[in-house]
């Protein structure tokens, strides 16, 4: 199945009571094995969780911690793309040129690389002096 169908699938199960945003989220391991996450809400608004990091979480649980690609649908008026701390959360487990492909529920998309989307990107390597 593609990510796209995987995510397409998902989004719907998203609990997003507060902002009635749905947003699904899918990737692919090396492995061929995919993951799947969607966003979690809380009435205590910080404690809510992206379907980025839902599907990250899947991932590891799965005893895998690399992502090959991974896929973000959400119905906005143009595709959606991951909040400034799942740019992180992703690059934690992607190299720089991993596709980050971003989609409308309408069938619009974008593709961008990890390096695209985080450029500056904090790593280990800056606390080589701690
Ligand atoms: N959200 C995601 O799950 N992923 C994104 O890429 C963008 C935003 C969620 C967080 C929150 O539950 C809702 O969308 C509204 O911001």
């Amino acid at each position: 199945m593609s990510l796209l169908d995987l995510a397409t699938e998902v989004r719907p199960r998203a609990y997003a009571p507060y902002s009635r945003f749905k947003v699904g989220a899918a990737i692919r391991t090396p492995s061929g094995a995919t993951y799947v996450g969607v966003n979690v809400e809380n009435v205590a608004y910080p404690e809510g969780t992206c379907a980025e990091a839902g599907a990250i979480a899947a991932m590891v649980a799965g005893g895998e911690t690399e992502i090959a690609e991974i896929l973000v649908i959400a119905d906005s008026p143009s595709p959606v793309p991951p909040c400034g701390g799942c740019r992180q959360k992703i690059a934690e487990f992607a190299r720089p040129d991993v596709k980050v492909t971003l989609c409308t529920t309408e069938g619009a998309h974008k593709v961008m690389t990890v390096a695209e989307l985080l450029p500056g990107l904090y790593t280990a390597a800056h606390m080589a002096k701690a």
